[in-house]
Parts: C-alpha cells; structure tokens; sequence
C-alpha cells in the first residue's frame, strides 16, 4: 500500500485488512496476514474454512443487494463497507438501475481512502467517516444524500460480531430503523458456529487474535438472536440461513469448509 492516512498503526491488525486478506485481496499489511494467517489456522483446527466464510458473506451481500435493486430500491446506507473489492454495493446497484443512490460508512481511515479514490467519478456514492456505535450520527449525515421519505436498504454486513453487548447490537437496529418508511429494508450478515466439542476452545482462540484488532474482540450469535433485530419486520424468503444458502442457484459447490459454522444472513422488510 502507498500512502497512509496519519491515524494509522499499521502494526495493530484492521478488521478491515483482515478481510481483504481473506477474500484474496492486496490492501494489506504484514500484521493483517499475520493476524489472519492465524485465524485461518485456528479455523483449519476445526474444518473450518475462513476464506469460505469471508466470501459466502461477500455473495450474500451481492446477491441481497441485486434482489432489492431488482424489487425496486434506489437507495443503500451501506455501513462498514469494508476496503473495495469485486462487485461492491454501488456497482452491484448501479447495475440494475445507474441513479441507485450509495452511502458508504466506514469507522477505518483506510476504507475511506481507498473508497475515496474509487468513487471520486461516481455522483452518486458518497463515503462518510462514521461509527456504528453511533447511529444517529450516521443517520443524520446520510440524510444529506439519501431522500429517507422514500425506500432506503440499510446494510450491515459482518459488523454486528464486533459489538459484544446484545443490548447494544439490539439498540442500534432499533435506532437504524426508526427512520425507514415502508417498503424500506434491513440487511444484515453475522459470524455465528454450529454448537459442537472443542468448538468453544477455538471460538476463544479466535476471540484472542481479534481482540488484539481493531475491533478490540468478535462475539458469535445465532439464528434466534439474530431473527430478533428482525422483530416487526416482513423476513424474505429463506429467512435467516448460512449466507451461502440465501437465495443462491448455484448449488455446484457445496462450501465444505462451512459445516461448523460461518455467516447468516437476513434480509427483512419494512411492512
Ligand atoms: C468484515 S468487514 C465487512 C465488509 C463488508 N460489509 C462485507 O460484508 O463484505 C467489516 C467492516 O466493518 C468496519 N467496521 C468495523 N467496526 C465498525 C464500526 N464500529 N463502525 C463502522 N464500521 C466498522 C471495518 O472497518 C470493516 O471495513
């Protein structure tokens, strides 16, 4: 990488960075890989896959995004955006409609670079600086540039299981969608592991090397927990599921490496 931001430590590993690493991506440092190699590992331990995790997310978050650009949205609160990689949110929405509408959040500096320099031509995608702890913020900044009397999909794509209170995970959905009017969408994606011995051990691992990150930790739910952000809202079809199983025709692979776990995602509607 070039140039960095002045607020970056390049020594502490970016959650950010890490995920750029697991889906093959060159935006990375030595303490990223250090940090990812080691939660690739940890996953190997138990037949887990990380990178299949990384990029069954990734389809996930193309194939909802294309659905609701299909059913109609113009508009997307995308928040933690993550580095840019292949098919990210606005081009994926551009794509069935070009006035799609896009505001990335991101709480990384480097996110916001990178995602800078790409967007610089696109009128219609803007990037702010923001925190999901912090949702109002990020509410009332988006509001600049996104019409919230109309439809928006509000997406939040493995970021949830960097907050370890559920109380505060539950507090911010309910900020997220106080302002959505009908028709509006939630879209979220969540790290979660099938119950199962020696699975609890490794989770810990695991918890170890990103506390160590940016994200200072990672917490695991499941489906019920995760079906309760959703409470009032209209779940799509096939509800909450493995993200590799949402809405997803290719059935020639089969994702081996996500038998004990991974990423759920969900997509509800505002009735
Ligand atoms: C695992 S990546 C996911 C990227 C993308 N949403 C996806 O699903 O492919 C997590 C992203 O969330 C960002 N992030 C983590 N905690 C955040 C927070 N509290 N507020 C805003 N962004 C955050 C990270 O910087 C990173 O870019």
């Amino acid at each position: 990488m070039a140039q960095l931001p002045g607020q970056i430590d390049p020594t502490v590993p970016s959650v950010a960075r890490m995920y750029d690493y697991y889906l093959g991506g060159k935006d990375n440092f030595p303490a990223d890989r250090e940090a990812a190699e080691q939660v690739i590992e940890l996953g190997r331990q138990t037949g887990s896959d990380i990178r299949e995790v990384a990029l069954a997310n990734r389809g996930f978050l193309i194939r909802s995004v294309r659905h609701l650009a299909e059913s109609g949205i113009r508009q997307f609160l995308d928040i933690g955006t993550g580095l840019p990689t292949q098919d990210n949110v606005h081009q994926v929405a551009q794509r069935v409609a070009r006035d799609s509408r896009i505001v990335y959040v991101d709480n990384d500096p480097i996110v916001l670079a990178h995602a800078r320099a790409l967007l610089a031509e696109n009128q219609e995608t803007i990037i702010i600086q923001g925190d999901l702890a912090e949702p109002d913020a990020i509410l009332t900044a988006a509001a600049d540039h996104l019409d919230f009397s109309q439809p928006v999909a509000v997406v939040v794509a493995a970021v949830f299981h960097f907050f370890h209170d559920d109380a505060q995970v539950a507090e911010i959905v309910k900020t997220l969608r106080r302002p959505l009017v009908p028709g509006s969408h939630l879209v979220i994606s969540h790290a979660y592991i099938e119950p199962g011995e020696g699975e609890e051990k490794k989770a810990d691992q695991v918890r170890g090397v990103y506390q160590r990150s940016t994200s200072g930790g990672i917490a695991w739910r499941g489906r019920e927990e995760l079906l309760s952000l959703f409470d009032g809202l209209d779940i799509l079809p096939p509800g909450v599921v493995p993200a590799q199983k949402w809405r997803n025709d290719d059935d020639t692979y089969h994702w081996p490496g996500l038998a004990k776990g991974g990423v759920l995602g969900a997509v509800g509607r505002v009735p």
